[in-house]
């Protein structure tokens, strides 16, 4: 019977993947915390020692239903459009999880939630999943799940309650990492720094945000899934990245609104660009 052996919400911003020395000149002398906090996650993951990496991966937008990539191997060169200055020539080669793909959708079909299974191995990864592959892919095989643009919050619980049907039901040991942003309100192009270091939270577009992703990150620690679940109109008033449907997915695997996992920081919180980015990792009791 398989297992969630663990569960976090992983930063993959760009800015993390410039050379170093311009990642501590942006920090105003010190590097962003997240580099070391990807180690700390690592961490986590050896402790658990999962066989899949189940990536929801917030550039993945699809429509009417949602869908996973369920082909047997990912292999190509990935450059980012967006940012192509910071995202080149990145390869990837890496197993999928087509047993679990396949599984997921007879729990879909049962169920009667639109989902689809894309076998296509020419689906390839968005930076949300590549980012990660460096700092913390260690040869698992990885299922990509895309976030459903017209889904309300009830239909990523449902898909969330159908992924971690199909886990229990297949032979892997899973990990689910939620590879996003909370809010994710860019600054625009004329913005003057408030503080010098690039990453600190005075550099956020809007304190509001702020003020709403800490009281969000306090029910995460106290293991409170159900008041986060119950502020989802206001996750997406304040842009959480994918829709927050990177959360809902995940915490509707491990129960929706019973879920009661205590959330720990992995690394500071801080700004890119205006959007807030930090590593939680949800402590499901299986560390060793
Ligand atoms: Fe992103």
């Amino acid at each position: 019977m398989g297992n969630i052996v663990g569960a976090a919400i992983v930063s993959h911003h760009p800015g993390l993947f410039r050379p170093k020395e311009i990642r501590v000149e942006m920090g105003n002398g010190r590097d962003s915390d997240l580099l070391e906090g990807y180690q700390r996650v690592r961490a986590r993951l050896d402790a658990v020692a999962p066989d899949t990496l189940i990536i929801i991966d917030t550039h993945w937008f699809t429509t009417a239903k949602h869908v996973v990539a369920g082909g047997e191997h990912y292999q190509g060169t990935y450059t980012s459009d967006e940012m192509p200055w910071i995202l080149y020539d990145m390869p990837f080669d890496y197993d999928g999880a087509p047993e679990l793909a396949k599984e997921i959708g007879r729990v879909a079909e049962e169920r009667q939630v639109p989902f689809y299974n894309a076998e296509n191995p020419h689906i390839h990864p968005e930076y949300p999943t590549v980012n990660l592959l460096e700092p913390l892919w260690r040869g698992e095989r990885i299922l990509r799940v895309g976030i459903c643009q017209n889904a309300k919050a009830h239909h990523f619980l449902e898909m969330g309650a159908v992924l971690g049907e199909a886990i229990r039901r297949s032979d892997s040991r899973a990990v689910i990492l939620a590879s996003g942003a909370l809010s994710h309100r860019m600054t625009d192009l004329d913005f003057k720094p408030r503080n010098p270091r690039f990453w600190h939270p005075d550099n956020m577009s809007d304190p509001r945000h702020v003020e709403l992703d800490h009281e969000v990150m306090a029910a995460w620690e106290r293991g409170d899934h159900a008041a986060v679940i119950d502020r989802y109109p206001e996750l997406r008033a304040a842009a959480y990245e994918g829709l927050a449907g990177h959360y809902m997915q995940l915490v509707g695997a491990l129960g929706g609104r019973e879920c009661h996992a205590p959330g720990t920081a992995l690394s500071e919180y801080e700004s890119a660009l205006g959007t807030a980015n930090i590593h939680i990792w949800f402590n499901l009791g299986e560390e060793q």
